[in-house]
This record gives structure tokens, sequence and C-alpha cells, in this order.
């Protein structure tokens, strides 16, 4: 594979772990200048050293402002934003009547919320520039449907119909955006949503049976899609959810 993003600036939300890790150290190897953000200080660090140079901003996907202050010290930096890649989220689990109200607000905000914020904050400099791709990430839940964790599967729906939207709404920009759709990856997340079950053993087995190609993906295997639609060889892409699920919306 070539060094596809040479002179391109990619932004990486949930970069400190799991998949967005996974993408911002691909786009690392491929030549992107870049800039990490999570809340989370001590991965973020991590992931910046296996990358080699990144921006980095500790911050919350979801607060009002700062992606726009973030994007804004980007483009003080590098000059330009061809690439946002959005993956900051976590799940709480819950149907609608297990879920507080403050979880329910606290997952809207990270996922739609922070999808929405950072879309905002670097569409207008992908104008100016006369194009950019942005990457959003939904779940095979949004699709297939799932039990057990209401807030998050309405989030990602609603990131779905976001990311269509806003590939419309930008087209005659030269801005394409498109989803990733997830199986169960193998990271943090997934690990901690199996140990909320009452058999998480059971809750891993019963996941891994769901995919046709039977056993969890890994990061680098959604990290390769993200990096496809990121990408110039996407040139024809925009508006689509492509799944990396090992088969399960197949099966
Ligand atoms: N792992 C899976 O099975 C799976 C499946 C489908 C979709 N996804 C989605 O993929 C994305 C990445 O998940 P992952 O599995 O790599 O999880 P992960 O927990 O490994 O990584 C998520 C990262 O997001 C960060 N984050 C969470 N809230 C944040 C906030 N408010 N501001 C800034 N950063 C924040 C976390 O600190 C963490 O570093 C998420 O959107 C998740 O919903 C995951």
């Amino acid at each position: 594979m070539g060094v596809r993003f040479q002179d391109k600036v990619a932004i990486v939300t949930g970069a400190a772990s799991g998949i967005g890790r996974a993408v911002a150290l691909g786009f690392a190897r491929e030549g992107a200048r870049l800039a990490l953000v999570d809340r989370d200080v001590e991965g973020l660090r991590e992931t910046a050293m296996e990358a080699g140079t990144a921006l980095t901003f500790v911050s919350d996907v979801g607060a009002p402002g700062t992606a726009e202050a973030d994007a804004a010290a980007v483009l003080t930096t590098y000059g330009q934003i061809d690439i946002l890649y959005a993956a900051a989220g976590f799940s709480t689990g819950g149907t609608v009547l297990t879920t507080t109200p403050e979880d329910w607000d606290a997952v809207m905000r990270v996922h739609v919320g922070g999808t929405w914020l950072w879309a905002r904050a670097v569409i207008p400099a992908m104008r100016r520039q006369g194009g950019g791709a942005i990457v959003t990430t939904a779940s095979q839940l949004a699709i297939a449907g799932g039990a057990g964790n209401s807030a998050y599967i309405a989030a990602k729906g609603a990131i779905l119909s976001l990311t269509r939207c806003m590939a419309m709404d930008f087209v005659a920009d030269g801005i394409r955006v498109n989803a990733v759709v997830p199986g169960a990856i193998e990271t943090p997340l997934l690990r901690r949503s199996f140990a909320r079950r009452s058999d998480p053993g059971a809750a891993e087995a019963s996941s891994v049976a769901r995919h046709a190609i039977r056993r969890l993906g890994r990061a680098e295997e959604v990290a390769e899609a993200v990096l496809y639609l990121a990408s110039d060889a996407a040139s024809f892409t925009t508006g689509i959810a492509l799944p990396v699920d090992g088969g399960w919306l197949a099966a």
C-alpha cells in the first residue's frame, strides 16, 4: 500500500483507545499530519507517542465550543484540515426504563453531539479548501437492532441519518461524508459492555456466534475501512454506511 495521506491533515476523535487509536496509527503510517482528540490524557499520550508526532487535544467532544477551538488550533498549526474521523464514544447499557435521563443525555451528547459539533467545526475549512472527507462511526446495532442499550443504539441510528444528511448538504463543496459500521470489535468499550452482563463469558460467546465469520473483529480491520473512506480511492463514495461486521448484517 502506498502512502495515501502524505499532504493531508487528519483529525481523529476518540484517538486514545480502540478503533480511534488504530485509525490514528494508520493515518500516521501513511504520512498524514495528525490532530488527536480524546478526554483520556494518558491514552492520548500513548497514541501520540506511537504515531510519532501529533497535535493532541484533551477535550470532551460533546462540550460546546471545544471542537471549534481545537479546530482553530489545528488550522493555526497545519493551515488546513482534510479529514475528520469521529470515533469518540461510550455506552452505558440499559432499556429505556433502566437508563437514567443523565446517561441518556451523556450518550446522545457524546455520540450525536460530538459528531455534529466536530463536523460543524471542520466543514468551513474543508469548504474553503474545495473538499474534504468525514467518516463517522455507527454500529451494526443501528441497522440490525439490538437489546439492552437503548441510548447507544438510538445515538448510532442518529449518526447514520446525520451522515447521509451532511453528505447531501455538502456534496457540492467536494466534501464526502460516510459512516463505518463496525460489528463487535475487540476494544475496551466492548470488554466493558460484556462485563456489565450477568454472564460476561456467555455474552461474548453469543456475540461471536452472531458474526458469520465466528469471531470478534479487530480495531485494525475497522481502521482499514475508515482509511479507504477517507482516501481519494473513495472519490465516488458519499453518504454510505460501510459494514465491517464479520457478516453480522448478512446473517
Ligand atoms: N467496539 C465495538 O464493538 C464497537 C462496535 C460498533 C461501534 N463502535 C464505536 O466505535 C467507536 C470507538 O469505540 P471503541 O470500541 O474503540 O471504544 P474505546 O472505549 O476503546 O474508545 C473510545 C474512545 O472515546 C473516548 N471518549 C469517550 N467519550 C469521550 C468524550 N466525551 N470526549 C472525548 N473522548 C471521548 C474514550 O476516552 C476512548 O478513548 C465508538 O463510537 C463506538 O461506539 C464500537
